[in-house]
């Protein structure tokens, strides 16, 4: 069986368990949480639950903190499929692994996708629980998910699934205005950064993240970029938001660790859930409206 079909297979299943809620009307939003931000998940009303051990070739989180489930459901009124918990590179999946879940968000009809992450904070003034947005990123990972033949059927929607194509905007501008405005009317502001995907899992040592911070980056962490990459090429807007979980190696006195990283998620994620109530059906409101021009028929 090739690796679309087993795509398609899972999509099918999906399709299946939560039918209702993908029809024409259904989600056009997917939200991938990060480590420690599972809260967003228990916003989503009438929620249909399932593991991912239970989808057909869906690879399985072994991180503590990484429940591993999907919640189908709305949040404020708007169909949404969430992902809670994802996996990652350092826990020995592949990258096409890596990036499965997102091929199945991209045959399931999605036309955005918000990625959340815990993330070290590079640059100074960042604070502990602070939210950025993602401008951009660096591909420090040392791979491309797509390295391969290319599979043109993951092409989901118009002038996407092409061998080359460009990444110039990998994070959409007019999704990054969105919330920040959502997140003003919080009140709290949205910056925006570039993050830098490292394949982990030991954290950073000081002089990487100096030479990261050389580099442009002002986050970074383990996940997400692959993501962006496979979601980009079959055509999904990203909009990606950092959690500032800890200050990155060098820039704290104390020594980092995995608990921090979710403990300073368990904070934040309430605020998370709070701005994507306000946010989801805006976005949703943008892709009636005005389909991305790359993707319009
Ligand atoms: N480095 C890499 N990944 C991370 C970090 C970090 O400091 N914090 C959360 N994820």
């Amino acid at each position: 069986m090739t690796y679309f079909d087993q795509v398609s297979e899972a999509a099918a299943f999906l399709h299946s368990r939560i039918g209702s809620l993908t029809p024409k009307i259904g989600p056009k939003i997917g939200i991938v949480l990060g480590s420690g931000l599972g809260a967003v998940a228990d916003a989503v009303s009438n929620p249909v639950f399932i593991p991912y051990a239970e989808i057909p070739h869906f690879p399985q989180s072994t991180v503590v903190g990484h429940s591993g489930r999907i919640v189908a459901g709305h949040l404020a009124g708007t169909p949404v499929v969430v992902m809670q918990g994802r996996v990652h590179f350092y826990e020995g999946y592949s990258p096409v692994q890596v990036t499965f879940p997102m091929r199945v968000l991209g045959a399931l009809g999605l036309q955005a996708v918000i990625l959340t992450n815990a993330a070290g904070g590079i640059q100074q003034g960042y604070h502990i629980g602070q939210l950025i947005a993602l401008a951009d990123h660096i591909n420090f990972m040392g791979f491309n998910p797509l390295n391969g033949p290319n599979e043109p059927r993951f092409g989901f929607h118009p002038n996407s699934g092409l061998r080359f194509f460009d990444m110039t905007e990998a994070y959409s501008a007019r999704l990054r205005a969105l919330a920040r405005q959502a997140a003003s009317e919080e009140g709290f502001p949205l910056e925006e950064g570039v993050y830098l995907a490292v394949p982990g899992p030991s954290f950073e040592t000081p002089a990487e993240i100096r030479a990261f911070r050389t580099l442009g980056a002002t986050l970074v962490g383990m996940s997400t970029v692959p993501e962006t990459i496979v979601a980009r090429h079959m055509g999904l807007e990203v909009l990606g938001i950092s959690c500032v979980t800890n200050l990155a190696s060098g820039l704290s006195a104390t020594p980092l660790s995995h608990e921090e990283v979710f403990e300073a998620g368990r904070q934040v994620e309430h605020r998370l859930a709070r701005l994507f109530e306000r946010l989801v059906p805006r976005i949703a409101a943008l892709l009636n409206f005005e389909p991305a021009l790359e993707t319009q028929p």
